[in-house]
């Protein structure tokens, strides 16, 4: 049978993690998979066309490859049918707290790649910059709501009008889907190699009013797909 569009990105850009070894290769095979939010991003193309990206907490860099892998094959006439086309980014610039994640990441770039800079760091205490486009995936919740105003004030102050904050939050006002999705996310930090960790949650209503109140125009979807989760994709732009 042969591979849709769809998986044949999801081939793609998996192959960027082979020489990370089985680890490596597979987690990205099962985020890009079957996470929906990256899915999201580029079939409603949500990202600016061009210009410098910046990912914080950015792990072992799924998303660089994911982009990477989308102009590749919208390049070889393999694009989804009724996909936006894929950004080009002129820079991807990741930011992550564990070591072994950025040693993963430049197994799979390489230290001199002419788009991708992975470095170590920790987002409450790094330079910004200027980007067009910041995203943060599924690690707001690891430090505190003080440490997360700041984070999320900086991010405002560093885009410019019509630029991008794209970022997934658990929602703690659902419920039970948000108590299995917290659970869920325990586990796999843990599992990674960090201590259990200790989750600040919010709800919805309390993440959007506060995005508002910085002066972005913020859409919500929700992104837990069939599974019972809580999870919400938040498109902030930065009004022209
Ligand atoms: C659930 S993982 C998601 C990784 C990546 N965004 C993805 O979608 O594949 C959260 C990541 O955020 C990182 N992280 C947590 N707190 C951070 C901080 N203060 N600065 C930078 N990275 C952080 C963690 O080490 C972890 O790699």
């Amino acid at each position: 049978m042969s591979r849709s569009p769809v998986q044949m990105l999801v081939d793609e850009a998996s192959q960027t993690f082979k020489p990370g070894g089985p680890f490596a290769y597979h987690y990205a095979r099962g985020k890009l998979g079957y996470d929906t939010i990256f899915h999201e991003m580029l079939r409603r193309g949500l990202l600016p066309q061009r210009g410098q990206y910046l990912d914080l907490g950015c792990g072992q860099g799924s998303l660089f490859a994911w982009l990477l892998a989308a102009g590749r094959l919208y390049d070889r006439g393999q694009w989804p049918e009724g996909w936006a086309p894929p950004p080009r980014p002129t820079t991807l610039r990741g930011v992550e707290l564990m070591q072994k994640d950025v040693d993963r990441a430049e197994q799979a770039f390489g230290a001199q790649h002419p788009v991708v800079r992975v470095e170590q760091g920790d987002m409450n205490a790094v330079d910004f910059g200027q980007p067009d486009a910041i995203l943060i995936l599924d690690a707001l919740h690891y430090f505190s709501h003080e440490q997360q105003r700041e984070v999320l004030a900086r991010i405002r102050r560093a885009l410019p009008p019509g630029g991008v904050f794209l970022t997934r939050v658990g929602d703690a006002s659902a419920g039970l889907r948000y108590r299995i999705c917290n659970g869920v996310d325990r586990l796999v930090t843990y599992s990674r190699g960090h201590r259990l960790p200790r989750l600040y949650c919010r709800t919805l209503k309390d993440w959007v009013g506060e995005l508002e109140r910085l002066d972005f125009a913020v859409e919500t979807e929700d992104m837990s797909g069939r599974k019972p989760f809580a999870n919400v994709m938040l498109v902030c732009r930065v009004p022209h």
